[in-house]
């Protein structure tokens, strides 16, 4: 499946996490199918997969035995699977994932990328999962309640966690300003992209004809993969790059680079 650029690019604007869903606020089942279809055709890597699981998503957050996750109400959930012994397996997994949660928002929906706080035990019980397979993330599916509670204030800090630091502070290479204007773009819209706690680790080294994307800092931890986080701004540039008529291939690269996007 082609990219649907022009959509994911205004999805990428409006995305953010939502953790707590409004129960009484089902999904349709239009907008079910439609974006069940896309995690069937959007496989752009052979290893990654996201699959979407139409059940209340509250258990599997559920995580320490007893205690409530800090994701409430979600009546759907989607399940990012990928290979283990694919060696790029983390970006590859950011990558397509992001692409179905900018479909989701594309729909309407809302969505929160879930690396670490919810049961691969439990989703694992929930769908088919092969040999080499590992649940890599997951994120609920639904409408949220937009005011939130006091979680998810607390969790959001208040709005800090939207931050994102400028720009010049993650590119190497070209001056910025004087970068071609897909290049800007693209940098913006890799900024937007979402990170584990936030931590924003991606660097980006600009050239007059490509972007590499780096890891440009290695904290906080979270016991979630770097590369994880720069196949989302991945998938960012190139949506960004497309929507301004650029074209490009990705070449993965050994840590501490990630992939080189190439114009061509
Ligand atoms: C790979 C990844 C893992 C994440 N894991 C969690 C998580 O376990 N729990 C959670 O509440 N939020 C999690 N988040 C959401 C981030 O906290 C959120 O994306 C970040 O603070 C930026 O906010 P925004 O998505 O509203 O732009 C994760 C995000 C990413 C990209």
């Amino acid at each position: 499946m082609d990219i649907p650029y022009a959509r994911w690019y205004e999805a990428i604007g409006r995305r953010r996490s939502y953790r707590t869903f409004d129960k009484s606020r089902p999904i349709e089942p239009d907008k079910l199918a439609s974006l069940e279809s896309v995690c069937r055709e959007f496989r752009p890597f052979a290893d990654a997969r996201v699959v979407m699981v139409n059940k209340p998503a509250e258990d599997i957050f559920k995580f320490i035995a007893g205690s409530y996750g800090v994701i409430r109400d979600a009546p759907a959930f989607l399940a990012f699977i990928g290979n283990s012994e694919n060696p790029n397996i983390d970006e590859q997994s950011g990558y397509t994932a992001e692409g179905i949660l900018l479909e989701a928002t594309a729909l309407g929906l809302n969505t929160c990328w879930v690396g670490a706080s919810f049961s691969t035990k439990k989703t694992g019980s929930l769908i088919d999962l092969g040999d080499r397979e590992r649940i890599i993330g997951v994120s609920p599916l639904g409408y949220a309640v937009k005011n939130g509670t006091i979680t998810d204030k607390i969790m959001t800090g208040f709005g800090r966690t939207h931050k994102r630091l400028p720009a010049e502070q993650l590119v190497s290479g070209l001056i910025f300003e004087d970068a071609p204007a897909w290049i800007r773009n693209a940098i913006e819209a890799a900024r937007l992209a979402p990170s584990a706690v936030n931590r924003q680790p991606w660097g980006f080294n600009i050239e007059e004809n490509a972007v590499t994307v780096f890891i440009r800092s290695r904290g906080p931890d979270a016991g979630i993969p770097f590369r994880l986080d720069c196949g989302i701004a991945m998938l960012h540039i190139e949506v960004a790059a497309l929507n301004a008529g650029i074209k490009g291939k990705w070449e993965f690269l050994k840590s501490p680079q990630v992939a080189r996007f190439r114009v061509g």
